[in-house]
This record gives C-alpha cells, sequence and structure tokens, in this order.
C-alpha cells in the first residue's frame, strides 16, 4: 500500500505552510506548497507582460512552465523553467496577481496534472485551496485549517516585523478578507472545506499543538 497524503487546505494565513512543513518533516513525507505554483504562474505571466485580460495566454505560459521543487540547505525551492523563483514569487506584484490567476481553469487543469503526478507515491503533504476537494478528494487524511481575519492579520504584521519592515493591520485585514472573498467565490474549485476533513481552527493554538494534531489524525489512519 502506498504511504497516505495529508491534504491540508485553508485561508490564507491561517499558517498552513508552517504546519505543512513540519508534519511533512516529521513524517518524513514530501511537502508541496501547492500556492507556490500558482505564484509561479503569475510570476511568469509578469514577466512576459501577459495581462489579465488575456487567460488563454496565460493558460498558454501554465502549459509551458517547468516547475520543480529542490530541498536546498533544508529549504525548499521553487523553480520555474531552471530558474529559482523561491523569492521572486513572494513580492506584492507576484501576490496579488496569483488569485486571479489561479482562478483561470485551464491554469488549474495543468497545475492539478502536475500536482497529482507529484504525489503518485504518495507520502506527501500537499497544502492549497482544493486539495481535499479536487486534487485529492480520496486523500487518507484531510484538513481544513483556518483562523479568524484578525488573528491571521496579527499573524502577517509579526512576520512583516520580523523581516524589519513596517505595516498597517488595518490595510492587511482587509486584503485578507479580499483575498479570501475571491478564492471563495471563484467559479473554479473554490477554497471550501472538504467532505470528510476535519476542521482545526487555529486561533489559540500553537504550531506545534496543531503539528501534533494533524499527526495523530494520520497515525490513526495508518493503524486503521
Ligand atoms: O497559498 P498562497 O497564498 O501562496 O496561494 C497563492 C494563490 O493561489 C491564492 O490566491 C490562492 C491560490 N491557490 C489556489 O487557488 N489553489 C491552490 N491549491 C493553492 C493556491
Amino acid at each position: 500500500m502506498n504511504k497516505p497524503i495529508i491534504a491540508i487546505d485553508g485561508p490564507a494565513g491561517a499558517g498552513k505552510s508552517t504546519v505543512a512543513r513540519m508534519a511533512a518533516d516529521k513524517l518524513g513525507y514530501l511537502y508541496i506548497d501547492t500556492g507556490a505554483m500558482y505564484r509561479a504562474v503569475a510570476y511568469k505571466a509578469l514577466q512576459a507582460g501577459t495581462p489579465l485580460s488575456d487567460p488563454a495566454k496565460i493558460a498558454h505560459i501554465a502549459r509551458k512552465l517547468d516547475i520543480h521543487f529542490e530541498m536546498i540547505e533544508n529549504e525548499q525551492h521553487i523553480f520555474a523553467d531552471g530558474e529559482d523563483i523561491t523569492l521572486a514569487i513572494r513580492t506584492a506584484d507576484a501576490t496579488r496577481l496569483s488569485s486571479p490567476v489561479s482562478a483561470i481553469a485551464g491554469v488549474r487543469k495543468r497545475l492539478v496534472d502536475l500536482q497529482r503526478k507529484m504525489a503518485e507515491n504518495g507520502g506527501v503533504v500537499m497544502e492549497g485551496r482544493d486539495i481535499g476537494t479536487v486534487v485529492f478528494p480520496d486523500a487518507e487524511v484531510k484538513i481544513f485549517l483556518t483562523a479568524s481575519v484578525t488573528a491571521r492579520a496579527q499573524r502577517r504584521a509579526d512576520q512583516l516585523k520580523e523581516m524589519g519592515m513596517k505595516s498597517d493591520i488595518e490595510q492587511i485585514a482587509a486584503d485578507i478578507r479580499e483575498r479570501d472573498l475571491r478564492d471563495s467565490s471563484r467559479k473554479h474549485a473554490p477554497l471550501k472545506q472538504a467532505p470528510g476533513a476535519s476542521l482545526v481552527e487555529t486561533d489559540n493554538m500553537t504550531v506545534e499543538q496543531v503539528v501534533d494534531g494533524i499527526i495523530a489524525i494520520h497515525n490513526k489512519m495508518v493503524a486503521a
């Protein structure tokens, strides 16, 4: 039997990346950040100067794009057509564009195909918005990770402070609300809790508690 697939979905800023990475580390599983893949397409569209008004061209960029992940000094890096774009996909422009880009059906089709291929041998923790609903509806472990807008905005502001950057918490909260609305109201694969997913509300939980909870669900499933 293949090792399980752990699907973690939830809105931006709920802490998915941190807990998914830690759970993958503890289990010796592969960690796949699917948001980074949508960001990669947004980055390539920006680089090519392709406007959002031309979704067919953006879908074409996605189809042609070679994406792979590589561990470098214990950090996961993402490469697009051989270029390390790990940092470039985190700019404000790439972040802003990634949401409308991820609403394009042709982009989703290509990235979902790639995600299924990457996880074909199991033993994967994959996080995103549609992993438990669309990419792997039969994943052995499904988690819907969330937190209030206030908690998510505060975490983001703390991160920026740590990086020595100033931030406006009201603006961050407004951006989060806007992204939530767009991600959960879009036509293709909107963000929602998958049937059978465990709901984890992280407002009053430490990262360790969340990771331990996910591993407990995984271990129970494996033992069953
Ligand atoms: O998780 P993130 O902020 O890096 O994701 C970037 C964008 O991609 C975000 O607007 C939601 C979208 N996304 C998606 O539609 N489906 C996924 N599986 C992952 C991310």
